[in-house]
């Protein structure tokens, strides 16, 4: 078979395929497998049943049915779902916005994709753009998405140590630099594996560079606010007409249902539009269908407040509860979480890569991910990328605790004997 350069890379083994293949294996050859590994969001009944009922009535009613089923949206999303997400967010984050401001993505994954490969990689003129990233680790689901090489350029964070085995990246403006060639920048807030909330401050401060370097700033919010909002401190939501925001209904718990959510520009809108069509023709009708009506009735905001952030916020207290007891004092730091569904783990000093932690929790039926990949866009030879874990504390209560256990038990064993 000869593929095309396109063919080469992304039909390939990636560093990111690799590890999902590998955790897809693992699952089918041990089904007990303690799965602290991926990105799935808890299960949570209440929610679930809201779900359920709005499904009901939109089953019941021919002329949705036939909408949902029957219909390809626009290729821009359905105009009413559009609307009710536009005013939303006019309404609670006072912001001005308009349908034409929001485009609907079958997931937000491939909004990224889109996104990114429209702003950076090989230009018109035959020069070479890259995205930024103003503070690594971040999103692993970025590491491979661009059509080019040398996609990415990151920013090496400061770490502030907190009391109580607690630490905290913050972006290190002294050393934060872009070039001609840097097309956009790029965090996800909360972040994706830390757990980080970047500060009202931070943001502000990146914006402002952003702005002055006429580059676009790409927030995404798939923990943020004002949904799912799994935030567990104050933080204020941001956009602006140079800010490109992306949402998701995946970790409110409909993975399953793939819709993502921009919210940007009106040319922007339009040209991610455009390449969307192309790509995708127009985008699933499920999502839309099922929270067009919690938009209107602002129930999407009980949703987070009642049941969503409570039992992230409560779990991942009770995880590190868990994980203090068992690691004892071995020379380990959690960082501070403020949001999403992981914890970050940084076992300083440790004797081994977080490569091979990784395997031998595989062999003890524990699966979490190894921290290195998530340094993306950072090649030099930080020894800190090979001293950290993710770990997911969105499974039942009995099994994050038991998989703790393992984890503090194969720590131990790696200090003590390597
Ligand atoms: C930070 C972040 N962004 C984007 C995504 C993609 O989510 P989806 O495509 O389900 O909207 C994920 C998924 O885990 C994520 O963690």
């Amino acid at each position: 078979m000869k593929l095309s350069a396109f063919g080469e890379k992304f039909s390939g083994t990636s560093g990111i395929v690799e590890l999902m293949d590998d955790l897809g294996t693992a699952l089918s050859e041990n089904p007990d497998m303690i799965f602290m590994g991926g990105g799935n969001p808890g299960r949570l009944q209440q929610v679930e049943a809201i779900f359920q009922q709005r499904l009901e009535a939109v089953m019941n009613d021919p002329r949705q049915r036939h909408a949902l089923f029957g219909i390809y949206q626009a290729p821009q999303g359905d105009l009413d779902f559009r609307q009710q997400v536009a005013s939303f967010l006019s309404k609670h984050c006072g912001w001005q916005l308009t349908a034409n401001n929001i485009s609907i993505s079958n997931g937000s994954q491939p909004a990224f994709f889109a996104l990114y490969n429209m702003f950076a990689g090989t230009m018109s003129d035959g020069s070479h753009r890259s995205i930024h990233l103003p503070l690594a680790p971040e999103y692993l689901g970025y590491a491979d998405i661009g059509l080019s090489d040398d996609f990415f350029t990151a920013t090496r964070p400061t770490i502030e140590l907190l009391d109580n085995q607690l630490f905290k990246y913050h972006v290190d403006f002294s050393t934060l630099e872009l070039t001609g060639n840097t097309a956009a920048m790029c965090v996800s807030r909360p972040t994706n594996p830390t757990g980080n909330v970047l500060t009202d401050e931070e943001i502000a401060h990146l914006d402002a560079i952003a702005c002055k370097q006429d580059i676009p700033f790409i927030i995404d919010g798939a923990y943020g606010s004002p949904f799912p909002n799994i935030m567990f401190v104050d933080a204020n939501s941001h956009w602006n007409e140079n800010t490109i925001l992306t949402l998701s209904l995946s970790k409110l718990g409909l993975p399953g249902v793939r819709t993502g959510i921009i919210v940007a520009r009106e040319d922007i809108i339009e040209a991610y539009t455009n390449i969307n069509t192309i790509v995708s023709l127009a985008c699933g009708t499920l999502g839309p269908a099922l929270a067009k009506e919690l938009f209107k009735t602002g129930e999407i905001l009980s949703i987070t407040r009642d049941y969503v952030t409570p039992f992230y916020r409560e779990r991942s207290a009770q995880t590190v509860q868990w994980f203090r007891e068992k690691m004892g004092d071995l020379p380990y730091h959690i960082h501070k979480p403020e949001g999403a569904i992981f914890l970050w783990l940084w076992f300083e000093g440790l004797p081994i890569t977080s490569r091979e932690l990784y395997e031998r929790l595989k062999k003890r039926g524990v699966l979490i991910v190894p921290g290195q990949d998530f340094f993306i866009g950072m090649d030099d030879d930080w020894q800190h990328k090979h001293e950290c874990i993710r770990v997911s504390y969105a499974q039942d209560a009995e099994v994050v605790k038991k998989g703790v256990e393992i984890i503090a038990e194969e720590v131990h064993r790696a200090y003590l004997e390597g």
